[in-house]
């Protein structure tokens, strides 16, 4: 605990403009570069990462407004972002900057090797840990953004490479969504476009919530956000915003700890904030200070023994990681100064594979609530601390909006525990035992030092708040069983010959309740109709708990069931699956609205959501590994698109 917490200034705006129809909106240059921060504590060498920043700093050849995570956005409601999303990953001389992790070539990944002709294919060439030192494709989604459309929402196979002097002949230099987006953003909002980057707008017209933005490349998603480029995207106002949450003694408008940083506050911050997002991540070093990340198979072999023989299968790809360190805004185990009162904060769990239980009952007398999710305010707070141990669970991509209340804390200092595990969330049931993570390491995230109040707290008492009120869904017209399933992968070997590979997971349908495998390439299964409510229901057969995300639409989550067990083998599914009848609702902490739900292994999760903008857009696991191996489907709202 040597480093101040860093508190994500805010993103600068390039300028504001009007949109078509003469709408204001914020307009954002936004680059990708490479950098060195001191991650580690001081002493300790900084380490070669990734982020995002303002174009502008570049000019201004500012070394540290460029961070991992980076810079918040911050949008207003009903007002549009639009976003020139700068690939430039380039070097001083204008020449590409190689992947700083080892990329797999045998996924189904980005590929620009493949050429404009097999940029989908998986190439045949040897396959080493340097097997691809070209360009970095990029491009850049917004999670949890509702109604964008899909020229904007960064469609994995819309990425390109930085507009570097030396991309060798033959590659190419955007994937195959990249000219269709192009041509759609340009027609719908007049934006430009060229090498190099793409510009994306997003309307903002859904409900004040806690976003996040990260690289969504095809098959490399994994590598490219666990290099840096991440940072949140607040939207604020509106009719469900935070000033329509109430003070229930008097009926008037509550008041919420604040205030965040706001646009042109000096870097690093120089003020008291009592709003702080926290983005918790795990990441491992090399003795150098640079990221580690595995470039063979062994590494998982050695977590989990010999459950997937070492081979040279997927011979890179790992099926999941778990890194031995945690970050906190991009430091390891900061510590932050906090006055004896109320704060907000809003936690993203950032890491690769690792699902988090923040624990907050070692402090004694703190309060904890939590208000909001990923889609905004939830039906009502929710008592962290009495009713549920002083707990958050938080997997992969979900976010915790919270009020924690340092004022019966003893002055001095305490720490924000991890007790998920640090492995694979197999034994993700609610009520079913797993190891807690190493209390000396991941098991720690962060400390929060305990000072005297300097003023009185203004904020409302979190039991006093009403939230605004949550406008159900429509009956849904559509159930949809959607699979998650392990097999026996593919692979390829260095010859390029198709070998069967490591267990993976990947997504389905059901025929009468028997899974159907898809691949990311196969055609759209997933098809509704321009405005139609479908329940989704998430069948897991598998041994883990995945974190699922649906990009486009906030949804309800509906109910979780049981499926029927093997009665000799009870570990196992029966297949024709079928539900069992103990049916449990969401958790307090999933109502309102969500964009990523913990589907648990042996049971069907159901979701519900209204699909309004016709478009395609993709669905899956968000364990960025498995996102990059096949967890992965494109779906689209309405008709299909030239
Ligand atoms: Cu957070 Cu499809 O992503
Ligand atoms: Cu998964």
């Amino acid at each position: 605990f040597q480093t101040p917490l860093l508190i994500p200034p805010v993103m600068p705006r390039a300028r504001t403009a009007k949109a078509r129809g003469g709408k204001p909106i914020d307009v954002y240059e936004i680059s990708v570069r490479q950098f060195a921060q001191q991650i580690l504590p001081a002493g300790l060498p900084a380490t070669t990462v990734w982020g995002y920043g303002p174009v502008a700093a570049e000019r201004a050849n500012d070394p540290m407004i460029h961070h991992a995570p980076s810079l918040t956005i911050e949008a207003k409601w009903n007002r549009p972002v639009r976003v020139k999303w700068v690939n430039g990953l380039v070097d001083a001389s204008g020449n590409h900057l190689p992947h700083l992790l080892p990329v797999d070539p045998t996924l189904h990944w980005a590929n620009p090797p493949g050429g404009t002709d097999g940029r989908d294919m998986r190439p045949v060439f040897e396959v080493t840990p340097d097997a691809y030192d070209g360009p970095v494709p990029l491009v850049t989604h917004v999670h949890g953004a509702v109604g964008v459309g899909d020229e904007s929402d960064g469609y994995a196979e819309a990425w390109y490479l930085p507009a570097a002097a030396d991309i060798p002949p033959g590659y190419a230099t955007e994937g195959t969504w990249y000219d269709f987006v192009a041509a759609k953003a340009s027609a719908a909002h007049g934006v430009e476009w060229g090498p190099g980057f793409s510009t994306f707008q997003y309307p903002n017209d859904q409900r004040e919530s806690t976003l996040w933005y990260h690289d969504h490349t095809l098959g490399m998603t994994r590598l490219n956000v666990y290099a840096g480029p991440a940072g949140f995207f607040l939207v604020r106002g509106g009719p469900e915003g935070e000033k329509a949450v109430l003070d229930s003694r008097a009926g008037t408008a509550a008041v919420l700890p604040g205030p965040a940083p706001k646009q042109n506050d000096k870097f690093p911050s120089d003020k008291r904030y009592f709003e702080i997002p926290i983005a918790v991540q795990d990441r491992s070093f090399n003795d150098d200070g640079s990221l580690f990340y595995p470039d063979s198979r062994e590494f998982f072999d050695e977590i989990v023994g010999d459950f997937i023989p070492v081979g040279e299968f997927s011979p890179i790809w790992n099926p999941e990681f778990f890194g031995n360190m945690l970050i906190a805004n991009g430091a390891t185990w900061p510590y932050q100064s906090v006055e004896q009162r109320r704060y907000r904060f809003r936690f993203l769990n950032g890491c690769q594979s690792r699902f988090l239980i923040l624990d907050f009952s070692d402090i004694p007398g703190v309060e904890v609530w939590q208000i909001g999710n990923e889609g905004g305010f939830l039906a009502a707070p929710v008592d962290v601390t009495a009713d549920h141990g002083g707990r958050l669970l938080l997997a992969p991509a979900e976010r915790a909006d919270v009020i924690v209340d340092f004022a019966n804390v003893p002055l001095g200092e305490h720490v924000l525990r991890n007790v998920g595990p640090d492995d694979p969330f197999g034994g993700g049931v609610p009520g079913v035992d797993f190891e807690p993570a190493d209390t000396a390491s991941t098991g720690q995230v962060l400390q929060f030092r305990v000072v005297p109040a300097t003023a009185p707290d203004p904020t409302t008492p979190p039991r006093f708040l009403t939230l605004p009120a949550i406008t159900p869904l429509p009956q849904e017209s559509v159930t949809r069983p959607l699979v998650l399933v392990e097999r026996s992968g593919a692979g390829f070997d260095a010859n390029g010959e198709p070998k069967e590979g490591p267990v993976e997971a990947v997504l389905g349908t059901a025929d009468g309740g028997v899974p159907v495998e898809h691949e990311w390439e196969d055609p759209v299964t997933e098809n509704p109709a321009v405005g139609s409510t479908e329940v989704w229901e998430f069948v897991n057969t598998t041994a883990d708990a995945h974190p699922m995300h649906v990009h486009e639409v906030a949804f309800e989550v509906v109910d979780r069931e049981g499926l029927v067990r093997d009665a000799e083998d009870p570990e196992d599914i029966v297949v024709p699956f079928e539900p069992d009848g103990s049916v449990s609702g969401p958790e307090p902490w999933e109502t309102g609205f969500k964009d990523t739900v913990i589907a648990y292994p042996g049971q069907v999760t159901r979701v519900r959501a209204t699909f309004v903008n016709p478009g395609q857009f993709v669905w899956h696991c968000h364990i960025v590994e498995h996102e990059d191996n096949e967890m992965m489907r494109p779906y689209r709202i309405g008709p299909e698109q030239p």
